[in-house]
């Protein structure tokens, strides 16, 4: 038997004022989709935003249901209309945020929905994550996120 540990490394910054420019309007683009999100149930807003290789911003809200596992996070909202919109094209960075004390790190599906396109574009998609003031995280890739994951290589 052989005992294997996978970490999750990530960054931490006490506030935003050291994210560079492009993280920071990307940042600003979530915060934006978070206040338009339809989350009556929960009362849970949550933003997304997607910078693709083409320099185009996509955003996404989480979109709830009467019959609640209808409904949709705000990063795969965000994720789908990115891939609908312009198949095929990079995803540079992904910021994600709701109206919380603390940062909020994407749920277990939308790291899968995410690391499918990670996979496919060979190229990491850094992720930053916040609340509504203060404390940021950082991860360099969605794999970091989502260690020992299945992906496509298995199918083969
Ligand atoms: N939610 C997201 O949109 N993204 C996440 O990463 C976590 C949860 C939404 C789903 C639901 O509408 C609400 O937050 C409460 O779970």
């Amino acid at each position: 038997m052989a005992k294997k540990i996978l970490t999750i490394e990530f960054e931490e910054w006490e506030n935003e004022s050291s994210l560079d420019e492009q993280d920071s309007k990307l940042l600003n683009k979530a915060r934006e989709a978070a206040g338009r999100a339809y989350a009556p149930y929960s009362r849970f807003k949550v933003g997304a935003a997607i910078l693709l290789e083409n320099g185009e911003i996509i955003e996404g809200n989480n979109q709830e249901n009467s019959s609640y596992p209808v409904g949709t996070c705000a990063e795969r909202a965000a994720l789908f209309y990115a891939s609908s919109r312009f198949p095929g094209v990079k995803i540079t960075s992904i910021a994600i945020t709701a109206e919380t004390g603390e940062p909020i790190p994407p749920c277990g599906m939308c790291r899968q929905a995410l690391l499918e396109y990670e996979t496919i574009q060979q190229k990491n998609i850094p992720v930053i994550m916040a609340g509504k003031t203060g404390k940021i995280w950082k991860t360099s890739s969605i794999a970091t996120l989502l260690p020992l994951h299945f992906d496509h290589n298995y199918l083969k």
